[in-house]
């Protein structure tokens, strides 16, 4: 077995975590899905599901994980011997790395979209652009095969290029600056949006209590993507908590990270669809949202030009942190397994997303209308199959595993929690969580109506 890295501090620890869970699920995806899902109701269960699901099995995963101290193969193989259960629990970990390429697959092809946005900012193509003109220009990038293969092979370099260099590359202590830059940046868009946007109905849109309007497929898209933007479910957390040292509250660390990671899509949420209603756009746009409404914040407000393109860099940084965590267990069982180096096994694993990254692209134009399933398109059967299932599924998995199978002194040893607190995670992870999950499950496959 190769040595394996570990962190230098807590701080490195949590910028790392923060830095996989901030990313265009925040940026990108969370705008976008509070539209197409009918606003408030869509964020009333979001924030639910992150409080009463996310939170508990971020613990957990990060809980095996530094138990483990192994990638979440072997990691899941070593727990189970422990605790005297299966030892096909390894293919929960094993379900993971597959569902983390899987992700990468369409994820690298949207964080092209981020590249070429910097170059576009930076070219002063937003300055002054309408509503039309800016979705225009969205639809005109879907439109070229060849640009988006472009981006999303930067992308993929650019990611792959980290991860053969190992965990403790320096990316970390950019995180440090850049995260808080990214905030920073987002509160002088808010501000802006403010200003010139219709703030009013965008806070009513996103936040108005009104329960009428949730509806089953609402909640399984939210609960989805609480396990997506926490980075849950597949391994992210669990073999960055495996590098982890055994003095660090897991359970503080938890709650800064799905805060930060919480608040600032919320923030993005707000400044997007204040432009959206002052330009009378439709909320319901889907995955061009951002692209079609930020220009327009760029193109008009004062040093648009700089600020946009200082944006998109800070995205393009988010994502890219994001998307090294997507790979890293994958890797990590390579690197521990196989007698494979850690480049070699970058490039290979590199190579495979790659491929799977350009049908992706392709369904964006070429291959739009082939439907794969339910009359999904490639990208959109990635999209869902890992976020409302694979996801969800490896959560449900791993919050049984430590809530039933693993010892109770280990899992308290591990959270060094108070009583009260290891009780409340408990009833959480053993209780709440399966529930909601389940529920969720039995309403997709159909057995509920
Ligand atoms: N959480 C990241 C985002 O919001 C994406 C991500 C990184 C992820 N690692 C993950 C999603 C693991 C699910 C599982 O952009």
């Amino acid at each position: 077995m190769q040595h394996r890295g570990a962190w230098k501090s807590r701080w490195t620890f949590m910028l790392a975590t923060a830095g996989s869970a901030i990313g265009l699920g925040n940026i990108w995806k969370l705008p976008y899905m509070i539209g197409v899902n009918g606003g408030s109701a869509f964020v009333l269960v979001f924030i639910a599901c992150i409080l009463f699901v996310g939170i508990p099995l971020m613990m957990t995963e990060i809980l095996l994980g530094r138990r483990a101290q192994k990638n979440p193969l072997n990691g899941m193989a070593k727990l189970a011997h422990e605790a005297k259960a299966s030892p096909h629990w390894q293919w929960l970990g094993g379900m993971g790395m597959v569902t983390g390429l899987l992700i990468l697959g369409f994820y690298s092809v949207i964080g092209g979209w981020v590249l070429s946005y910097i170059v576009e900012a930076a070219r002063g193509v937003f300055t002054d652009v309408s509503g039309a003109q800016s979705a225009a220009n969205f639809d005109e990038l879907l439109a070229s095969p060849f640009t988006l293969f472009f981006w999303h092979t930067m992308f993929m370099v650019m990611t792959m290029g980290v991860v053969a260099r190992g965990v403790n590359s320096g990316l970390e202590k950019a995180n440090n600056i850049l995260i808080p830059a990214l905030f920073a940046i987002l509160l002088v868009l808010l501000g802006y949006s403010m200003s010139v946007g219709d703030m009013v109905a965008s806070y009513q849109f996103m936040f108005s209590l009104d329960f009428s309007k949730i509806t089953p497929v609402a909640v399984l898209s939210a609960l989805g993507h609480a396990f997506f933007s926490l980075s849950l479910g597949m391994g992210s957390v669990m073999v960055y908590g495996s590098y982890l040292q055994r003095n660090v509250s897991i359970a503080r660390m938890t709650i800064y990270i799905a805060l930060a990671d919480t608040m600032l899509g919320l923030l993005v949420g707000l400044a997007i669809y204040s432009l959206v209603f002052a330009n009378h756009l439709a909320p319901s746009a889907g995955p061009g949202l951002i692209f079609q409404t930020l220009p327009i914040a760029f193109g008009h407000m004062p040093w648009g030009s700089l600020i946009g393109t200082l944006f998109f860099m800070l995205v393009a940084f988010a994502a890219w942190t994001s998307a090294i965590s997507l790979v890293e267990p994958a890797i990590a069982w390579i690197v521990e397994n196989k007698e494979m180096k850690r480049t070699t096994a970058a490039w290979a694993i590199g190579l495979a997303v790659w491929l799977l990254g350009i049908a992706v692209l392709l369904s964006f134009n070429a291959w739009k209308e082939v439907k794969i399933i339910f009359g999904l398109n490639i990208f959109e059967v990635l999209d869902k199959l890992t976020s409302t299932i694979l996801l969800p599924l490896g959560g449900l998995l791993m919050a049984i595993f430590a809530g039933y199978l693993m010892k109770k002194t280990h899992s308290q040893e591990e959270l060094g929690l108070s009583h009260r607190a290891y009780k409340t995670w408990r009833l959480t992870n053993n209780v709440i969580a399966p529930i909601a999950i389940v529920c969720v499950f039995l309403y997709l496959f159909g057995w509920v109506k």
